[in-house]
C-alpha cells in the first residue's frame, strides 16, 4: 500500500457504518459496559492504558489532555488522578457512556470536563490540547481521516497523541479473531449485557479496519511525526500508537 490518504482502504465505505448506529449501540450498553470490559479483557485493559498514559511523561505538569471517546472515563479518571494539575476534556457522543462514568471522577470534577460531542467536528479551539489519549475509539470513527484531521486542528505543535485500539491483524490469528472473538466473546458480552448485537459488531468492526500501518500512514497525511508502534501483551491482540503533532507548515 502506498502511503498517500488516496491510496489508504477507506473504512467509510464499508457497509458495517451504514448498519450499525454505534452511538445508539453505546449508549443502550452503557450501564453494563464496565462489567463487560472487566470480564472479556480480564483486567488487561488497565495495564494497557498505564502504558499507553506512560508515554505522556515529558509533558508539563499543567497539561491539558483531551481524551477521545472517553466512554466510560477510565481514561480520563487514570489522568486526572495520576496528574493532580493536569486538566481533562472527556469526549464522547455517547452521552450515556459519560453518565455511566461519571462517578469516576467525582473527586476530580473540578479539573474534567465531560463533553458529549462527535470525534468528526470537536467543539474546541485550535491548538488547545497538549496531549490526546484515544483507548478503542478510532475504530468507530466512520469517516477516519476527516477525524484525525480535527485531531490535528486541535493539538498544538508537539503535543503527544497515544491511540490503543485492536488493529485489522496482518496475519490470522485463528484463537483470537477465529474463535474468542467471533463466537466466545459475544456470547458473554450477550449474558453480561442482555445485547449480543453490540459484541458481534466489536470482530466485524476489528476486521474490516485500518492495520496498524494503515493507521500510521494516516496520522503522518495528519500531521503527526514520530508516529511508532507497540504491540501490546498478549499475543499482540491490541496495539499502542504514539505520535507527535507537527508544526504546520
Ligand atoms: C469501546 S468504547 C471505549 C471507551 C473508553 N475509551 C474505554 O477505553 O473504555 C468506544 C467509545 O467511543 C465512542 N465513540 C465512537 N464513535 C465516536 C464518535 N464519532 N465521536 C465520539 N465518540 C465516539 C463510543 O460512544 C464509545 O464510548
Amino acid at each position: 500500500m502506498n502511503d498517500t490518504a488516496s491510496n489508504i482502504a477507506s473504512p467509510n465505505s464499508a457497509p458495517l457504518a451504514a448498519s450499525v448506529d454505534v452511538k445508539a449501540m453505546f449508549d443502550r450498553i452503557a450501564s453494563r459496559y464496565d462489567a463487560a470490559n472487566r470480564v472479556m479483557s480480564m483486567g488487561i485493559d488497565v495495564l494497557w492504558r498505564r502504558q499507553a498514559l506512560a508515554t505522556f511523561a515529558e509533558l508539563p505538569d499543567d497539561a491539558i489532555f483531551l481524551d477521545l471517546g472517553a466512554g466510560t472515563l477510565d481514561g480520563t479518571a487514570a489522568i486526572a488522578t495520576s496528574r493532580p494539575r493536569a486538566r481533562v476534556c472527556a469526549a464522547d457522543f455517547a452521552g450515556e457512556m459519560l453518565r455511566a462514568g461519571s462517578p469516576k471522577v467525582s473527586d476530580t470534577h473540578a479539573r474534567v470536563a465531560l463533553h458529549q460531542a462527535d470525534g468528526h467536528v470537536l467543539p474546541y479551539r485550535d491548538g488547545v490540547f497538549d496531549g490526546v489519549f484515544s483507548a478503542f475509539c478510532v475504530r468507530n470513527l466512520v469517516r477516519l481521516d476527516v477525524a484525525l484531521a480535527e485531531l490535528a486542528r486541535v493539538t498544538r505543535p508537539g503535543a503527544r497523541v497515544a491511540v490503543l485500539e485492536f488493529f485489522r491483524p496482518v496475519k490470522p490469528r485463528w484463537f483470537f479473531d477465529g474463535i474468542y472473538n467471533r463466537h466466545i466473546l459475544p456470547l458473554i458480552g450477550w449474558a453480561i449485557t442482555g445485547d449480543r448485537a453490540a459484541y458481534q459488531y466489536l470482530p466485524e468492526s476489528i476486521g474490516r479496519f485500518d492495520s496498524t500501518h494503515d493507521f500510521e500512514t494516516r496520522l503522518r497525511v495528519a500531521g503527526f511525526t514520530d508516529v511508532s508502534t507497540k504491540n501490546l501483551f498478549p499475543g499482540a491482540i491490541a496495539s499502542l500508537i504514539t505520535a507527535t503533532r507537527g508544526n504546520p507548515e
